[in-house]
């Protein structure tokens, strides 16, 4: 009898800990294959899941190179909550030739005497306790146990922008693309108006990129980015500055998070661009002569929330970004001049 392994959850997004999982499922239980079941977002959910388009596309990403998974969209389908014993009489009906194990966690496991239709479920699944190394749960209803290391990831650190190196690359570019989460990724590391006024940076620059013939998702991303680190604590930013910028220590620790922010997009978010990683690295002095750096170096100075009318060199950046940048710089240099002046 063909085993599978059947394995649930929002999967917003995927990420490796999924994977070992179902790897686990493979060697531990004997399975052939492994399912992912995405979750349908109830309206009983406290948090608004991403799309059912982008968590099956992520999911598709990350299993394409496994032949052994599947994904198994039947609740999506359902188009309303799913109880895990729905799911199983309808997986059942359909595949009565096939052994299911179902995986869940040790959470689940110490509750699961009081699911729905315990005694009917077990009977349609075999169910399988996933427990970390050397943790040992209460299991009130005896279910076999599968061991494993855990992978130090969850969804909600993914959607933070933490741990980015235990999800897929393919699906990160799939993020990136779809601007999945990226606002949180920022706002999660700045107060409230720095995050405005970085999405109204990447705004500009998007808008710039689109006039003037450039790629607008990589300006909007440099632009989302760009002062990531400002808020960075001094020791660790002076840490950062002596690997990345040492030439720069002496100079006003203001502009410290431009050099920073350019390593912290490429190490941290995984964000493997040297054009964005090059243009938040010059922002603050506009030294690059590069597109996405002077689009940004503009839109950082031109930004509308600063509360002073800049929609003339807006247009002119429109229009002409060197032209544009060339006015913006020398209008900021001479501000500056006068400003050390006074
Ligand atoms: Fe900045
Ligand atoms: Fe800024």
């Amino acid at each position: 009898m063909k085993k599978v392994a059947l394995l649930g959850g929002s999967f917003d997004p995927i990420h490796q800990g999924h994977i070992a999982m179902a790897r686990e499922a493979l060697r531990q239980i004997g399975a052939d294959e492994v399912w992912f079941i995405p979750t349908y977002q109830t309206p009983l959910k406290d948090r608004i899941l991403t799309s059912d388009t982008h968590r099956t596309e992520m999911i598709r990403l990350a299993i394409e190179s496994e032949p052994r998974f599947r994904l198994e969209t039947i609740e999506l389908e359902r188009k309303e909550k799913s109880y895990t014993i729905d799911t199983l009489r309808e997986l059942k009906e359909k595949y009565p030739d096939i052994r299911f194990y179902y995986l869940i966690g040790s959470d689940q496991m110490e509750q699961f005497d009081k699911w729905r239709d315990v005694d009917e479920l077990m009977q349609l699944a075999e169910f399988v306790g996933i427990e970390r190394e050397n943790t040992f749960g209460s299991n009130p209803c005896h279910l076999r146990c599968m061991n494993m290391e855990q992978v130090p990831v969850s969804s909600s650190k993914v959607r933070k922008g933490d741990c980015l190196q235990y999800v897929d690359e393919k699906v990160l570019d799939y993020i990136y693309k779809n601007r999945l989460y990226v606002l949180d990724f920022v706002r999660s590391r700045v107060h409230e108006r720095r995050f405005l006024h970085s999405c109204s940076v990447a705004d500009l620059c998007e808008l710039f990129a689109l006039e003037n013939g450039y790629d607008p998702d990589k300006a909007y991303l440099t632009g989302l980015f760009h002062d990531v680190a400002k808020e960075l604590d001094p020791r660790q930013m002076k840490a950062w500055m002596k690997k990345i910028a040492p030439e720069y220590m002496d100079a006003h620790p203001a502009i410290f998070h431009g050099f920073v922010g350019g390593q912290v997009v490429r190490s941290v978010f995984r964000l493997d661009d040297p054009q964005i990683s090059n243009a938040i690295h010059w922002h603050v002095l506009g030294l690059s002569a590069d597109p996405y750096a002077m689009m940004v170096y503009c839109a950082d100075k031109l930004d509308p929330t600063r509360g002073y009318d800049s929609s003339g060199l807006i247009e002119q950046c429109k229009k002409d970004i060197y032209k544009g940048f060339e006015l913006t710089k020398a209008q900021n240099d001479k501000y500056i001049t006068e400003k050390e002046n006074k």
